[in-house]
């Protein structure tokens, strides 16, 4: 598989197609994958090194809802993002990574995923994002969504977890209420049916970046002109 302008990954791309194969499996069996420390590390600093040097004026307060109907709800969701686009070594990377991964789960698991957007995401201290879905049931948009944590030495107490909640765990003492938590920590990879999971970003005590994609299906094929924001 070629990677454009990602040369420095190819050393590394037989590594991650075990780690696809194991990100397929994990969605095949429960529908999402967490993989912590699971991003190559060249890659991740690459990522962090970018969001930490973007101007100031790239993020703007997130929004919910699509398009024409995008509001900015501070009850919802409080962090600001920066779209990514492939004019950065880092933007670029990210995107040929995430491109390889792409091409990897249609191959095995005929997703059919036809094209994908991502944004860097900044919370600051006690930033959050309440319960959501990343897309609606019979909308046919965003099928698989990706983030990535870009956030060194994060220990339990940072908080700021991202929490999923999997109607089909069993109650147990060990599983806390049928969630799942993910601490956000650099290089963790979550990958998950964006249609089926309800999830959360709980508040964080320190700054917190994380990366959030989604892989869509070809909107256009039904001329629907659908924008990423
Ligand atoms: C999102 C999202 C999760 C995270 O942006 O839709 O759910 O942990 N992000 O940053
Ligand atoms: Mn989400």
């Amino acid at each position: 598989m070629t990677l454009p302008n990602a040369s420095f990954l190819d050393d590394d791309s037989s590594l991650f197609e075990s780690l696809f194969e194991f990100i397929a499996n994990d969605i095949i069996e429960k529908g999402y994958s967490i993989r912590p420390y699971a991003l190559p590390e060249n890659l991740t600093n690459l990522l962090l090194n970018h969001i930490t040097e973007l101007p100031e004026s790239n993020f703007k307060r997130a929004g919910i809802g699509r398009a024409k109907d995008h509001i900015i709800n501070d009850f919802i969701r409080t962090d600001e993002i920066s779209w990514i686009t492939g004019n950065s070594e880092a933007g670029s990377a990210w995107i040929s990574w995430t491109a390889a991964l792409q091409a990897y789960l249609n191959r095995r698991l005929f997703l059919g995923l036809f094209s994908f957007e991502s944004h860097f995401a900044r919370y600051t201290k006690g930033d959050f994002y309440k319960k959501h879905k990343d897309a609606f049931k019979g909308e046919g948009n965003r099928v698989l969504s990706v983030v990535v944590y870009l956030n060194q030495h994060w220990s339990a107490d940072d908080a700021g977890e991202l929490v999923i909640y999997d109607k089909n765990l069993p109650a147990s003492a060990v599983i806390d209420n049928k969630k799942v938590t993910v601490i956000p920590s650099f290089g963790t990879i979550v990958v998950f049916l964006s249609e089926e999971f309800v999830h959360e970003v709980l508040p964080a005590k320190r700054d917190r970046y994380s990366i959030a994609g989604w892989f869509r299906l070809n909107n256009s094929i039904a001329n629907n002109i659908d924008p990423p924001s």
